[in-house]
């Protein structure tokens, strides 16, 4: 219990949706810096805490930035103030927390998937609001986290897969395809740790092009007409525009949001491009996405299991996707776990943000 609290608070903390005490303070519940399960937690963040002093109407200070005070002290009060202008500095810091919750074996693999994908849930949202460069290399480092708890833990995805959740439809799909992606990335044979995380990455961002449809057709619960197809179908190209020049994105990822509705026999879009000229990131969002959507609820039709998802792809959606990729998903999910065996040289999630500070 204690730990989900903790948890609960630290996503509030890391999605920017603490409550306002004042224009000028937040508070912050102090079970973000004590606890009782994660003894490698960070040092406190270099902020000034304050409580609120009742005689004056006003607030006192604890502890100034640079003043040591440690964390334990901090457990006689339940919630402290911090000043509006350190929020970025706590959220930086419940970053570092949940994202290394990931490499804590303390926790239940449901209950640090559930976290990370609850994260990833909240990173992605604001990226559909701010699809910023910023953003985008915030997401980069949940999705590092994902490939480092997917490829130590392979059962994670079953965990992961499990999951039910009442999320809007695209945050949800977005986080399922940048599973999916890199799990299907990590069977078909890519090692190496950043190739994985653009695999990743370019299944988080397939959609982000959506942004720019209108809200009417993308939450549409019936079948679109022939004008809303037009406008839906110019997500790829949206979205690549808006990705082009992030310098944290590499190439083949980028042409991955552009080429994910491009088609074996060149019926896709948008540029209906040979198939052996598409790459091969592209192939892989392409059926990752399918097949998440299928397996998800939408508006329109309840989540198919895995086998049901399967056969519908092979007997109706086969020119859509690459024969290899699809036999190779059909293994994932008959159990042939070959190829998802830990790596000999894990990944560290905050091996990104040390390079970024
Ligand atoms: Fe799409
Ligand atoms: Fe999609």
């Amino acid at each position: 219990m204690q730990t989900q609290f903790e948890l609960t608070n630290l996503e509030k903390a890391f999605a920017g949706r603490l409550e306002p005490f004042t224009q000028e303070y937040y508070r912050v519940p102090t079970d973000l810096f004590i606890s009782k399960v994660d003894l490698k937690m960070p040092a406190l963040p270099g902020m000034a805490f304050f409580i609120p002093d009742a005689s004056k109407g006003s607030v006192k200070m604890l502890r100034d930035y640079d003043q040591p005070y440690s964390a334990l002290a901090l457990t006689a009060f339940p919630e402290v103030l911090i000043r509006a202008e350190d929020i970025s500095l706590l959220r930086q810091y419940a970053e570092q927390r949940i994202l290394n919750s990931g490499a804590q074996p303390s926790l239940s693999i449901e209950k640090r998937m559930e976290s990370l994908r609850r994260a990833a849930l909240l990173t992605v949202e604001e990226l559909f609001k701010d699809p910023s460069a910023e953003n985008i290399h915030r997401s980069r480092k949940v999705v590092g986290s994902f490939v480092y708890l997917l490829m130590k833990e392979p059962q994670a995805y079953m965990v992961l897969a499990r999951l039910s959740s009442h999320d809007p439809y695209t945050l949800q799909h977005s986080v399922g395809a940048g599973v999916n992606s890199i799990i299907l990335g990590k069977k078909v044979g890519f090692k190496n740790e950043s190739d994985l995380v653009d695999i990743g990455m370019a299944g988080l961002l397939h959609d982000i092009g959506k942004v720019g449809v209108k809200p009417e057709i993308i939450n549409k619960p019936g079948p679109l007409d022939e004008f809303e197809w037009e406008e839906m179908r110019q997500h790829p190209e949206i979205g690549y525009k808006i990705i082009k020049d992030v310098p944290t994105l590499s190439g083949v990822t980028k042409m991955a949001i552009l080429e994910h509705h491009e088609e074996k026999h060149m019926g896709g879009y948008p540029h209906r491009i040979p198939w052996d000229q598409v790459g091969l990131y592209s192939k892989i969002v392409a059926i990752a996405d399918i097949f998440n959507a299928l397996t998800t609820d939408r508006s329109y039709s309840q989540a198919r299991n895995p086998f049901d998802a399967l056969k519908l792809i092979k007997e109706k959606l086969f020119h859509k996707i690459d024969d290899f990729l699809f036999q190779e998903l059909v293994r994932i999910y008959a159990g042939d776990l070959q190829g998802l065996m830990p790596m000999e040289d894990p990944i560290v999630p905050n091996k990104d943000q040390k390079k970024a500070a």
